[in-house]
């Protein structure tokens, strides 16, 4: 893998945006996939404007029928993709006796479903093409440590987790490593308003060491999991989450 270019969806806020930014500063050809165009547009004036090179890319993560299109126009743009970011996500708030069918299919379309297919259509083509690959999967602390109000999407990043250790190990002679980064509370612009309310206090009292995390958080764990020259890593877990969990 001599190229690095990495596709990233959920691009276009919070967590998305940030690897973006931090793997062109790194030497990486990002494409930031997402379905807000203005977002993309606005994230790629930046990039360019700091030498980087990023493509955006009109993506929807549920659309799964339309992945070997989207990742044709990607490799078109940019060339071969050697590294998958899978960390568009969402999550409906609510007790598990309050979800509806489609609540439950939406949070797993998007957090299980969506990955899945994405990762698998990418590695067909790393596998014919006998070059490898990373795939790095965005879990959450919530994988592991049960929360009320949040069973589905608790349940969709164990899943995750999962996923990570048998596709590593479908995979482990093809030259593809898959790990997963699992974060802990981090401030995106979406839950800013919440951690800034008194409930979102008090929540953040309970933690070891009362605070969240910020995007930048996590820049040297996504550098180092999406590096082509770390081999010898696959089938991880990392919980990044500054002890939220202890
Ligand atoms: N923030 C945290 O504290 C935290 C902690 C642990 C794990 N995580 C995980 O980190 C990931 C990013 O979270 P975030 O906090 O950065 O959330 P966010 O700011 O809400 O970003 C979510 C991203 O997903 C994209 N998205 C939503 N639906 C999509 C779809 N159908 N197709 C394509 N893209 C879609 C959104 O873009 P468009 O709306 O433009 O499509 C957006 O860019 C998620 O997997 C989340 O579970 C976050």
């Amino acid at each position: 893998m001599s190229a690095k270019n990495v596709l990233v969806t959920g691009a276009s806020s919070g967590l998305g945006d940030q690897f973006c930014r931090t793997l062109a500063a790194n030497g990486y050809t990002v494409i930031a996939a997402a379905r807000r165009k203005d977002r993309l547009e606005s994230l790629y004036n930046d990039i360019s404007e700091a030498g980087g090179v990023a493509h955006p890319l009109a993506m929807d993560v549920s659309d799964v029928e339309n992945f070997a299109i989207a990742l044709d126009e990607a490799e078109a743009m940019a060339g071969p993709i050697t590294c998958l970011i899978n960390n568009a996500g969402t999550s409906v708030s609510k007790f598990a006796t309050d979800m509806t069918p489609e609540d439950f299919d939406a949070v797993m379309g998007l957090n299980l479903r969506g990955p899945y297919f994405l990762s698998t259509e990418l590695a067909r083509r790393w596998i014919a093409r006998d070059t490898g690959g990373r795939i790095v999967n965005i879990g959450s602390l919530s994988d592991s440590r049960a929360m009320p109000g949040h069973t589905v999407y608790g349940t969709s990043k164990a899943a995750i987790a999962r996923l990570t250790q048998q596709m590593a190990r479908e995979w482990i002679n093809k030259g593809i490593n898959v790990n997963a980064l699992a974060p802990g509370y981090i401030r995106t612009e979406l839950n800013a308003p919440y951690f800034d309310s008194p409930n979102g206090q008090a929540v953040i009292a309970q933690f070891p060491r009362r605070r969240v995390g910020e995007p930048a958080d996590l820049d040297k764990a996504i550098l180092y999991l999406c590096d082509p020259d770390q081999r010898f890593l696959t089938g991880q877990v990392l919980h990044l989450d500054d002890g939220q969990g202890l």
